[in-house]
């Protein structure tokens, strides 16, 4: 099987020897190196140029080195006819569950207080309520939002979720589509962004969503920057509505240095690292995909360019 491989990260000689490691008959060729076009079977790729598909008249399948396809899609509107694949890897979930777990106790057990105290020296100690009386509000209920309900639940928050469409095999409460949004985040006082970025959910982070939350709730975004208005979370942290807010993920990155987010004392800011992929464990993943291809198995975790995810 004759495999492009393309990334914009610095990594691709290590994916390139992990591939070849775990599958040694595949024939891996790192763009722009890839030969004839017309003998490729699969593109593994993040954030693709706009020519990677040129002349790729047998392509069999597009996976995507990660767990969201916005990228993808926004470089490439009109998609060449063949299955289109994300990354779900569940030591990924496991890394942004555990994320979404610091994140939950920075706030819960308030150590984003205990690190202002601590530029002053100051001893004070504060109450904090039991994680049963913390209601957790995860958004978006994919591969990563599960793991993530999944461990907070074990750790006894009291968690929910918001998604399009039913998920009625969940552990937990979920509330549904625009009707649900309201009564999801009146219980909500930590809020965690896991949607994919689509059209529907671009900008959902704002003021009016804001203004539904508890005073003094909190926000972790670890899916897309394009998910967040930025000036409606400044508003609402110097209003109280909003305690506190960690990002992990911008509309522009690197973060650039001006951003005022950077300096704000309420906003804890990660570089995109909440889940970054591990070439180990995702080229197994990539590699059982490569199999069913070349055993023409029904693929997994396909995405509906339509729909966005
Ligand atoms: C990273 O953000 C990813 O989509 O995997």
């Amino acid at each position: 099987m004759r495999v492009v491989l393309q990334t914009t990260w610095n990594t691709t000689a290590a994916w390139r020897a992990e591939l070849l490691r775990q599958a040694p008959d595949l024939d891996v060729r790192v763009w722009p190196e890839i030969g004839d076009p017309a003998e490729i079977d699969a593109v593994l790729c993040w954030q693709p140029p706009p020519d990677l598909f040129a002349g790729m008249r047998n392509l069999r399948l597009i996976q995507i080195l990660g767990a969201g396809v916005d990228g993808l899609l926004r470089a490439h509107p009109r998609l060449p006819p063949v299955p289109v694949a994300r990354l779900v890897d569940p030591v990924m979930s496991q890394r942004m569950a555990e994320y979404c777990l610091y994140a939950t106790l920075r706030f819960h057990r308030q150590f984003d207080l205990y690190e202002r105290q601590l530029a002053q020296a100051k001893w004070e100690r504060h109450q904090h309520p039991d994680p049963a009386e913390i209601g957790v509000g995860v958004m978006g209920l994919g591969a990563i939002g599960s793991a993530v309900v999944r461990l907070l639940r074990q750790l006894g928050y009291n968690v929910a979720a918001w998604t399009r469409s039913p998920h009625p095999e969940a552990e937990v409460p979920v509330f549904v589509g625009e009707e649900g949004l309201p009564a999801f985040l009146a219980r909500t006082r930590i809020l965690i962004c896991l949607l994919p970025l689509t059209p529907e959910t671009a900008s959902i982070l704002d003021r009016r969503l804001f203004e539904q939350l508890p005073r003094g709730s909190w926000l972790v975004n670890a899916a897309r920057g394009e998910h967040l208005v930025v000036p409606h979370l400044l508003a609402a942290l110097e209003t109280g509505r909003l305690e506190g807010a960690m990002l992990d993920v911008f509309a522009h990155e690197p973060l650039p240095k001006s951003s005022p987010l950077w300096r704000h004392p309420k906003v804890f800011v990660t570089p995109h690292a909440a889940g970054i992929t591990n070439p180990r464990t995702a080229t197994a993943v990539i590699v059982a995909q490569l199999r069913r291809l070349e055993r023409g198995e029904p693929l997994a975790h396909l995405v509906d360019p339509a729909r966005g995810y």
